[in-house]
C-alpha cells in the first residue's frame, strides 16, 4: 500500500476505552499464551529435523534483520519443561503452540519418532500442570523439500499437509482437544509469495493466489480427515489474521472502495470460502488478473467449507485506507520494501495502489497503530456474519505488542506503560464485544516470551516474559505479573 501523509486531526477512533472499571470475565473464559515452533524452539538440525522454508530463507542475505536465524531461538527445545513450569507459575490455563512439520516429517518423507516425541512430552508436561494444550499444525514452516517442488503454489502441497495433519492428530488426539490447522494463511500466501517479506520470499502474484487457494484446500482436507477419526470433544478450527479497514474519507466513493478491497484481500478471501463455501465475487474480480479462479477445481469449495468448531482470531491493528493515488506514487511498489536490498512487492494482489493513512493513534515498535476499538468491531462483525450463523465461538488466538523494552540490571522490564496497557485495552475491547453478544471464549496473548519475529529477527520483542538471549534466562516482565493476576481472578482491575 502507498503511504499517505498522517491525517492532521485526531481520528475519532483515538478515543480510549474506559479503563477505570473493573471487569469480570466468565469463569470458563480461557487466559493463555501463544508461541510458534520456529520462533522459539531452536535445535534446527537436531534429532532428525531438516530445513523448513524459514531455515532456508534466513540464509538469504538481507532476508532477516542482521542475518538472524532460528538455529537457537529461545532454545525451547532444550528448556521445554522449565518453560511449562513458568506458564504454570503464571497461572495460564491454555498454551497455544505449533508443531514443526520439518521436525515431525523431515523433508515430508516419513515420520520422525524423535520429533513427534518432543511434542508428546510437551503435551504431557502441560497436562501434568493443568494447562490445556492448543495445537497449531502449521505456523509457516513448510519443509524446504516441498518448497523445492513449488511449495504452496503447487496444489499437491495441500494433500501433503492433510497427510501430515492426520498423522499428528492420530498420535496426539488422545491428549489434545483443541486443534488449529493453519495460522494466518494470509501471511503464508500473500506476504510470502507476492510480498517477498516472508519465506520463501517470492514476489509473484500468480503464485500468491495459488498459495491462498491451496492453503484453504489443505485446511479443508485436513479438517475433513481429522473429523472422521475425531471424538465429539475435539475442537477443530483455523486461525485467521484480520484487519479492520476504514475509508480515510467515508464520503469519498474511491476511499470506500479501497476499504472494500482491503477487507476482501485480507478477511473475506478466507472467511467466505470457509463459512459460505464460496469466494466473494468482488475478490475474484479484484484478483482476476493473477488468476485466483483458475485454481478452483471440482468440489474444492465444498471441501474448504468443512464445518469447524471454533474460529481463532488474530488481531493486532486495523488500517485507514484511501483510494488509488493519482498519479501512482513512483515508489509505491517499495512500500513494503526491504531496507536490506531484496525485491519487494505489495502483497495486496489486484489492489496494489490502495493507500494507507496514519491516524493520530499511538504506535508499537512494529509501527502498528494501537487500535483496540477495532477489535471490538471485528468481533461483533464476525459474530453477526460468520461465527454466529455457523453457531461456533471465537477465541482470540493472538494479540499483543512489541515495544523497545529496557531491562534493569536484573533483566526486569517494567512494561506497565506500554505492553501491559495494550493488553489491558484489548481485553477491555473484547469484554465490550462480549457484552454486546460476541461469543468469545478465550484470549491467548502473543507471546509467552520474546522470540524470533520473522524478518525482524530478535530485534522485536513481543513476550510478556523477557528472554536474555546471551544466557537464555527467562524473566517475567511487569505485564506477565499483571496478566497472572488477571488469569487467576478472571478480573481486569481498574487502572486509574
Ligand atoms: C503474527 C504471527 C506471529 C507473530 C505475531 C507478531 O502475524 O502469527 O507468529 O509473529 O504476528
Amino acid at each position: 500500500m502507498t503511504e499517505l501523509p498522517t491525517t492532521g486531526t485526531p481520528h475519532p477512533l483515538a478515543a480510549g476505552l474506559d479503563s477505570t472499571r473493573t471487569l469480570e470475565f466468565p469463569p470458563g473464559f480461557r487466559f493463555g499464551s501463544a508461541t510458534a515452533a520456529f520462533q522459539i524452539e531452536g535445535a534446527a538440525h537436531e534429532e532428525g529435523r531438516e530445513d523448513s522454508i524459514w531455515d532456508a530463507f534466513c540464509r538469504v542475505p538481507g532476508a532477516v534483520f542482521e542475518g538472524h536465524d532460528g538455529s537457537v531461538a529461545a532454545d525451547h527445545y532444550h528448556r521445554m519443561p522449565q518453560d511449562v513450569a513458568l506458564m504454570a507459575e503464571l497461572g495460564l490455563d491454555t498454551y497455544r503452540f505449533s508443531t514443526s512439520w520439518a521436525r515431525i516429517k523431515p523433508g515430508d518423507r516419513t515420520l520422525n519418532p524423535k520429533g513427534l516425541d518432543f511434542y508428546s512430552r510437551l503435551v504431557d508436561e502441560l497436562l501434568g500442570r493443568g494447562i490445556a494444550p492448543w495445537l497449531t499444525l502449521y505456523h509457516w514452516d513448510l519443509p524446504q523439500a516441498l518448497q523445492e517442488r513449488g511449495g504452496w503454489a503447487n496444489r499437491d502441497t495441500a494433500y501433503r499437509f492433510a497427510d501430515y495433519a492426520l498423522e499428528v492428530f492420530e498420535h496426539l488426539k488422545d491428549r489434545v482437544t483443541d486443534w488449529t490447522t493453519l495460522n494466518e494463511p494470509w501471511c503464508s500466501s500473500f506476504l510470502s509469495y507476492a510480498g517477498g517479506e516472508h519465506a520463501p520470499g517470492h514476489t509473484n502474484p500468480e503464485e500468491a493466489v495459488a498459495a491462498a487457494h491451496h492453503l484453504l484446500l489443505g485446511h479443508g482436507l485436513a479438517t475433513g480427515a481429522m473429523r472422521e477419526v475425531a471424538d465429539k470433544d475435539h475442537r477443530l478450527g483455523i486461525t485467521l489474521n484480520f484487519t479492520v479497514a476504514d475509508p480515510a474519507n467515508p464520503a469519498d466513493a474511491v476511499d470506500v472502495d479501497a476499504a472494500r478491497r482491503i477487507d476482501g484481500a485480507f478477511n473475506r478471501i478466507f472467511l467466505d470460502p470457509i463459512f459460505r463455501g464460496q469466494y466473494p465475487t468482488d475478490v475474484l474480480e479484484d484478483m482476476a488478473e493473477a488468476g485466483l479462479e483458475r485454481h478452483i477445481r471440482g468440489n474444492d469449495l465444498e471441501v474448504i467449507a468443512a464445518p469447524i468448531d471454533v474460529l481463532g482470531v488474530n488481531y493486532y491493528n486495523g488500517e485507514l485506507v484511501a483510494g488509488p493515488t493519482t498519479p501512482p506514487a513512483p515508489d509505491e511498489s517499495l512500500v513494503f520494501a526491504s531496507d536490506r536490498g531484496l525485491p519487494r512487492r505489495s502483497p495486496i494482489v489486484g489492489s496494489e495502489r490502495v493507500g494507507r493513512a496514519w491516524r493520530d493513534l499511538p504506535r508499537t515498535a512494529m509501527g502498528w497503530e494501537v487500535q483496540p476499538e477495532g477489535l471490538e468491531r471485528l468481533l461483533l462483525r464476525l459474530q453477526e456474519h460468520y461465527t454466529g450463523p455457523a453457531g461456533i465461538p471465537m477465541v482470540i488466538t493472538e494479540n499483543g505488542a512489541a515495544y523497545d523494552d529496557v531491562a534493569d540490571e536484573s533483566g526486569f522490564v517494567d512494561d506497565s506503560g506500554d505492553r501491559l496497557s495494550f493488553i489491558d485495552a484489548h481485553l477491555r475491547a473484547t469484554h465490550r464485544a462480549m457484552e454486546q453478544g460476541a461469543d468469545v471464549r478465550g484470549y491467548l496473548v502473543w507471546s509467552l516470551m520474546d522470540n524470533f519475529e520473522w524478518s525482524f529477527g530478535y530485534d522485536k520483542r513481543f513476550g510478556i516474559v523477557r528472554v536474555d538471549y546471551d544466557t537464555q534466562a527467562r524473566i517475567p516482565k511487569a505485564s506477565a505479573k499483571w496478566y497472572a493476576q488477571v488469569a487467576a481472578s478472571h478480573r481486569l482491575p481498574a487502572r486509574r
